[in-house]
């Protein structure tokens, strides 16, 4: 079993949002996983173009680290996202993997896998649910599971972050039961369901130019559902 760590924060070693990474880490690796981080804010992932290529072609038009990135992501059972609070959202870094990623969401590549998402933040306790929306959003929208998260903020105080380490390793392992068990969120996949059902007028509209996205569509029946 495969679980990879997204780390988006710039802050590399110092990050708050890094120790918080490491903890649900070694609590999937306790439970058996391999476990894999990957530093996006060290990668050259540029801005997406909106070419259509993934959508017409399967593939990325870009050539940089999205593609190793990507295959990462496609080869992991569990995936753990993590970004500090930056305005009130995720971090460039991650927002820009998200915003290349038409592909996993227009075929749902997610599909049987499992997010778990971690921030931290400065004052902001009131926007940790809000940001780990945004992460565990993205993992409903490309088809997968969101398990729920973990966050703090450093205004809760200095023991914030200590309770956050230890809810960390304890979600890191509960990620590990939810892909052992196969675990069904019924209100997650209605979501995907509602989501197919409008998704496929806007497949159809562009049958001309998005051959592999139309193509999937077909092979899975999701166009007469
Ligand atoms: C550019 C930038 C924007 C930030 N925006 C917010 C914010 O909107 N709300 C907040 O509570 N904290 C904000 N912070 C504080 C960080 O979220 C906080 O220090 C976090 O723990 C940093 O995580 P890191 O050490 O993993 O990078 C911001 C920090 C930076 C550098």
């Amino acid at each position: 079993m495969k679980v990879v760590g997204i780390h988006s924060s710039p802050r590399r070693k110092n990050s708050n949002t890094l120790k918080l990474l490491d903890s649900a880490l070694a609590g999937a690796k306790e439970s058996g996983a391999d476990i894999e981080l990957i530093d996006i804010a060290k990668l050259k992932i540029k801005y997406c173009t909106a070419c259509d290529s993934c959508h017409d072609k399967g593939v990325c038009s870009i050539k940089d680290d999205y593609q190793l990135v990507l295959e990462k992501l496609l080869g992991a059972d569990g995936i753990i996202w993590s970004s500090p609070n930056y305005m009130t959202n995720v971090t460039a870094q991650l927002k820009t993997l998200f915003d290349r990623s038409p592909l996993i969401v227009h075929e749902q590549l997610f599909d049987g896998k499992y997010g778990l998402s971690l921030t931290t933040a400065g004052s902001g306790i009131d926007e940790v649910d809000f940001v780990l929306n945004i992460m565990n959003t993205f993992m409903i929208s490309c088809g997968g599971n969101a398990i729920g998260g973990v966050g703090y903020a450093m205004a809760q105080g200095p023991s914030a972050i200590d309770a956050a380490i230890v809810k960390s390793q304890e979600m890191g392992k509960e990620l590990i039961e939810a892909i052992k068990e196969k675990r069904h969120y019924p209100e997650q996949e209605a979501r995907q369901e509602a989501w197919r059902s409008r998704f496929k007028y806007v497949v159809l509209a562009n049958r001309d130019h998005w051959t592999h996205n139309c193509d999937y569509w077909m092979e899975k029946g999701w166009l007469k559902e």
